[in-house]
């Protein structure tokens, strides 16, 4: 044996034998496309720092959802830019606010597609926070009462998981319990988990019109130092009853995602948000990398760290790289 050179190469000589080897393999099921929803009618407009990405009315992302699901995507996170902004973030859980319609059009035009929605106040605050404000503070357990508000009205809406992302603590049982109370058991919680305070999510401020108007998110979005704080964050929520644990941004915190991943029996999701995409697109715009091969890359290194389920812009790309033969 010790003479002999051991050649890993051999595996490596032909597309079809790096195929049959390949230990992890991405499928259409597994992501979910976001959806910005905004008001109007027959609005398409492009988002500047997302190439690719739209702010749709609600007839629009209805026929998105359709030729989606015609793609081979299965699953959407619907976001929305409420017509109106106040302090009680009261657009975020109106019966005929811009997500719930969006939820309703949506069923009908997809039928069989798994909507997800984000449950957060951002969007619908004046000041952009994603909790209730006083005095600059970011206020936590009255926060609870309008996110459950938010989650049980997504879910009247036809919403099948909704995702609290407003980090704020106990949202999730805050959740969990009012769903149950409006006899809303089957609608399954998909909480972010573990989200850091990124720089990452810039784009999406401009896409959901969410940036904060004074100060920023760190004093409930996590430390981008802290992981065993992520572990923690994580046991909260599963004690909580949370349904899927995300982990977001996702490639800077595959390291993150593993360790859930390994601690955890829940589904694990990942969020490859706005600026992992916009960089790609950005670089690629310039010629300097190769889009889909950098896309085909990130996307598998999250799912080798463990992630199950892949929030993604480039969900139909992915698909359709998949249905070429490209990974
Ligand atoms: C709402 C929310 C954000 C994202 C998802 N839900 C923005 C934020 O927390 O600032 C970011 C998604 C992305 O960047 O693609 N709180």
């Amino acid at each position: 044996m010790s003479d002999l050179i051991h050649r890993p190469r051999r595996l490596r000589q032909s597309s079809g034998l790096r195929a049959l080897v390949r230990e992890t393999r991405l499928v259409s099921e597994c992501f979910v496309l976001p959806l910005f929803v905004c008001p109007g009618e027959g609005v398409r407009r492009e988002i500047n720092s997302m190439p690719g990405v739209y702010n749709l009315s609600v007839d629009e992302a209805a026929r998105e959802a359709a030729s989606a699901y015609d793609a081979g995507v299965r699953a959407l996170i619907l976001f929305g830019l409420p017509e109106t902004k106040d302090e009680t973030a009261s657009g975020a859980y109106a019966r005929d606010g811009i997500v719930q319609q969006a939820v309703r059009a949506v069923r009908r035009a997809a039928p069989e597609m798994t909507i997800i929605t984000d449950t957060c106040l951002c969007e619908y605050t004046t000041h952009g926070h994603c909790g209730v404000v006083r005095e600059g503070e970011i206020l936590n357990d009255e926060s609870l009462e309008l996110l459950a508000r938010t989650a049980v009205s997504q879910a009247e809406a036809g919403a099948d998981i909704v995702a609290p992302s407003a980090m704020m603590d106990g949202q999730v049982g805050a959740i969990r319990a009012a769903l149950d109370a409006s006899r809303l058991e089957h609608v399954a919680v998909m909480s972010y988990a573990v989200k850091y305070a990124s720089a990452f999510y810039g784009p999406f401020r401009e896409a959901a019109a969410s940036a904060p108007a004074f100060g920023d998110r760190r004093s409930y979005q996590m430390d981008i130092g802290n992981s065993r704080e992520a572990l923690r964050e994580a046991e909260l929520d599963y004690a909580e009853g949370a349904d899927i644990l995300m982990v977001k941004p996702a490639s800077v915190c595959l390291d993150v995602l593993r360790s859930v991943r390994d601690r955890y029996d829940l589904p694990v999701a990942a969020y490859h948000v706005s600026g992992e995409y916009a960089m790609i697109k950005a670089a690629a715009a310039r010629g300097w990398i190769d889009e889909r091969r950098a896309m085909i890359e990130t996307l598998t290194s999250i799912r080798r760290a463990g992630a199950d389920i892949i929030i993604t812009y480039y969900a139909r790309e992915a698909i359709n790289a998949l249905k070429n033969g490209e990974f």
